[in-house]
């Protein structure tokens, strides 16, 4: 199974959502295609960089958090392209030893990640499909790097929207959750439509066309809070539990918006050593 999905397929013509966050982010990595759907986008929400830019602040907050509680192993699922503050370089900075293995099922993700980590002591990356948790947590790449019967930190950072069903994604927390250690942690984000249906009505539609690596169809609508909220069960929260995105643990002077210009929720949260 998992050697047939590896067989995703790069097309430059078709927006892909690696790209078009990479366009968000005021990246190099996109396609003509790439940029009309993110400026589409923008068109609808002009907030959509910005909140870009507060999802990779979050990652570098919750990753400088976890490196704080003694976390030295670090897996992220959906990493996307890599940009600025990419989770390898915020936990070495914080603690040289840190260990970060990337998973994306993109080949224009891994293709760049390889080419950018050639050199990088302690990082790798895999091309893996997050529906399948085990194929993933048993990869000899992730296993020359991640001890997993240590604590670890699994980072699912806007991962979901290419998962257009609940039960798979839940399935995904669910099932990478009982995989991991007590002490481990996950950091989950995901955006949510609650105040802002009309526009993320508009953006799902408009993100219709936009190819899943996977092949599933796109959902036509964005999860709810309500949604997403499951996704922490079985995790006991760090403060401030589950908040939209620019008010978990904010840099003190960190210069900040709103909170709730931001439609993007996370959490940070541990499995319990019993
Ligand atoms: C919205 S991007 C988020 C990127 C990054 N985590 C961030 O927050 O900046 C979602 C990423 O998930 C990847 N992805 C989508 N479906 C996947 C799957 N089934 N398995 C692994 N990665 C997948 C996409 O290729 C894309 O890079």
């Amino acid at each position: 199974m998992s050697d047939a999905r590896a067989s995703a397929e790069f097309h430059p013509q078709t927006p892909n959502e690696a790209r078009v966050l990479d366009y968000l982010l005021g990246g190099k990595d996109n396609f003509a295609a790439d940029r009309q759907a993110a400026e589409e986008a923008i068109a609808v929400a002009p907030e959509l960089p910005m909140m870009a830019i507060e999802g990779r602040k979050f990652l570098g907050r919750a990753v400088r958090f976890l490196i704080d509680q003694g976390i030295r192993q670090f897996i992220d699922i959906g990493c996307g392209l890599p940009t600025q503050n990419n989770a390898h370089e915020v936990a070495q900075a914080a603690a040289e030893d840190a260990r970060v293995l990337y998973v994306d099922y993109d080949p224009v993700v891994v293709t760049h990640a390889r080419a950018i980590l050639a050199e990088r002591a302690r990082t790798g990356v895999i091309q893996a499909d997050m529906r399948e948790p085990e194929v993933i947590l048993a990869h000899p790449d992730l296993r020359r790097l991640i001890d997993l019967d240590q604590p670890v930190a699994v980072l699912l950072m806007s991962a979901f929207s290419a998962i257009p069903e609940d039960e798979v994604a839940q399935d995904i927390v669910d099932r990478l959750r009982e995989a991991i250690v007590p002490g481990s942690w996950m950091a989950i984000s995901h955006p949510i439509s609650d105040d802002r249906a009309a526009a993320t009505e508009k953006l799902a539609s408009l993100f219709q066309d936009t190819q899943i690596v996977t092949g599933s169809r796109r959902r036509n609508d964005i999860r709810r809070r309500a949604d997403v909220e499951p996704y922490f069960e079985g995790l006991e929260l760090a403060e401030p539990g589950v908040v939209r995105l620019p008010a978990w643990r904010p840099d003190p002077g960190e210069p900040s918006v709103d909170p709730e210009s931001v439609w993007v929720i996370a959490g940070v949260g541990r499995k319990a050593v019993s």
